[in-house]
């Protein structure tokens, strides 16, 4: 828990809302939680699927582990206390950009469940759709597309997921995709429907 520190503050209403930019844009604004370890394929869908929004006309935005890391959460490692705060902060940043009437799609393997609630709990009922990509550590080690994985079974990188530090699969995730057997054209396909289905995009 975050604790508030600045006083005499005073919150400030606009003068458009959420609703009327979802108006606007033919969406809703959510926030698709993708999770899942280092190499399941989380920026690759993400990617696909942002393309693919894009070419039916909806706005939406990726958030990414490593770019995020590169600015907004430049201070922080791995350790779990970092990674909690990494997560507490994409997930404001989510609620911001949902809030723009954005489909907001964050691609961090956020490992911790109680960290990915915190997120959900700063959201509404139907705006968090955590996504998880489920792919076995064998097979992204196989995959190992950035090396990183041979670096952690050789001890050059401390606290690695799925090799020294731990991966806590959702419970009950809105979404279940499987990137050791389906294509990614599948894959996004299982996505795009869940928001047409729920009506989070309209034509
Ligand atoms: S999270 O655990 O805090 O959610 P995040 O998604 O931001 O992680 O960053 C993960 C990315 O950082 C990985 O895809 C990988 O490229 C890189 N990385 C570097 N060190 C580690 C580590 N110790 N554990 C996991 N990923 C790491």
């Amino acid at each position: 828990m975050t604790v508030q520190i600045a006083t005499n503050i005073v919150w400030h209403g606009g003068n458009v809302s959420k609703k009327d930019r979802e108006e606007l844009l033919r969406q809703k604004g959510v926030a698709l939680w993708f999770t899942g370890l280092s190499g399941s394929g989380k920026s690759t869908l993400a990617g696909e699927i942002e393309k693919r929004l894009f070419a039916g006309g909806h706005l939406s935005y990726v958030l990414d582990g490593d770019n995020i890391r590169f600015g907004l959460n430049k201070n922080l490692g791995f350790s779990p206390e970092d990674r909690a705060e990494n997560i507490r902060r994409i997930g404001e940043v989510a609620k911001l950009f949902a809030d723009a009437g954005i489909i907001t799609l964050t691609a961090f393997i956020s490992p911790y469940r109680a960290d990915r609630d915190t997120a959900r709990g700063l959201l509404k009922e139907g705006e968090f759709i955590e996504v998880f990509v489920k792919c076995p550590v064998l097979e992204c080690e196989k995959r190992d597309t950035k090396g990183l994985y041979k670096k952690a079974r050789a001890g050059e990188i401390k606290e690695f997921t799925g090799i020294s530090a731990p991966y806590e699969e959702p419970v009950s995730p809105e979404l279940v995709v499987d990137t050791a057997r389906l294509t990614l054209d599948e894959a996004a396909d299982l996505v795009i429907r869940y928001l047409a289905d729920r009506g989070i995009t309209r034509q």
